[in-house]
């Protein structure tokens, strides 16, 4: 079993979603836990008290990355709590409105390439202080990255970018063995889903287009993120691993 005892975990967007599962993942294999939140403090301190009853280590920080210096202030704050290394940096917070290209806007753009693209950027370049030979950088694509779907354009385009950083900063942080990857969903039962999987019908239609004829859950993803993080990936570099149940094949 995966032992992350003694270690750090940054995951951003724990709060809820994929995020939050991959923290609680974390922590179980006795990882010490930052819990990012943006608006849901509630649900973030609600975790960190779980872990904690657990016999488990988690901090709950907050930060909005949409904002320009959101990244900044979030890496000040695991500063603050005098973290000098970190294991593992989930970058998973991201946000998804999806709309027809008429009905897009120039903020809407902005705001997805903010959350989903600069701040994840902008977090590395922040806490490379803190992340060393051994560490591990895991970014949230999706299956979006590779594949079209209706009304998804800007949000795909940010995962496209993410992948992207993920292979530069892999060679660019390679050599000081720092490891850099990143985890591609298909469609998995969170909040963000629920434009796909809130009806029968778009259950069904999920469904058709994987291999593995039921809806993600959560964990299917905490289980890939908590591959990455730990020494069992250690030759794994560089690459996005898609997560889907064989979705689009
Ligand atoms: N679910 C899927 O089907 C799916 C598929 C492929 C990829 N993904 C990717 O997986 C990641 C997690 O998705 P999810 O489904 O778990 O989404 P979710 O349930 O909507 O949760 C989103 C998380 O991101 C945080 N967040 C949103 N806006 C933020 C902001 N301005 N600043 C800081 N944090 C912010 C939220 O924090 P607060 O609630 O505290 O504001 C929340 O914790 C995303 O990167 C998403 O693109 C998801």
């Amino acid at each position: 079993m995966t032992d992350l005892n003694g270690s750090v975990a940054l995951v951003t967007g724990a709060s809820r979603g994929l995020g939050r599962a991959s923290a609680a993942r974390l922590a179980e294999r006795g990882a010490r836990v930052l819990v990012h939140y943006s608006s849901s403090r509630d649900a973030a301190d609600e975790l960190v008290r779980d872990i904690r009853a657990k016999g488990g280590a988690a901090d709950a920080l907050g930060a909005d990355l949409s904002a320009p210096d959101g990244a900044h202030q979030l890496a000040a704050a695991v500063r603050e709590l005098g973290i000098n290394q970190l294991h593992a940096l989930v970058l998973n917070a991201g946000i998804a409105d999806l709309a027809t290209i008429e009905d897009q806007t120039v903020e809407s753009f902005d705001r997805h390439f903010a959350v989903n693209v600069r701040a994840p950027f902008f977090l590395v370049q922040q806490l490379l202080p803190l992340l060393s030979e051994g560490s591990s950088v895991v970014f949230l694509s999706s299956v979006v990255a590779r594949a079209a779907f209706d009304g998804t354009s800007i949000y795909s385009a940010t995962k496209g970018a993410v992948e992207v950083l993920t292979r530069n900063l892999a060679k660019e942080l390679g050599p000081r063995g720092i490891r850099v990857n990143a985890i591609a969903p298909g469609a998995i039962d969170t909040d963000m889903a629920q434009v796909f999987l809130g009806t029968e019908e778009g259950r069904d239609y999920i469904k058709a287009l994987q291999a593995l004829k039921r809806i993600g859950r959560p964990d299917d993803i905490a289980d890939a993120v908590l591959f990455l993080a730990s020494d069992q990936s250690r030759w794994v570099d560089g690459r996005s691993i898609e997560v889907s149940g064989g979705a689009n094949l």
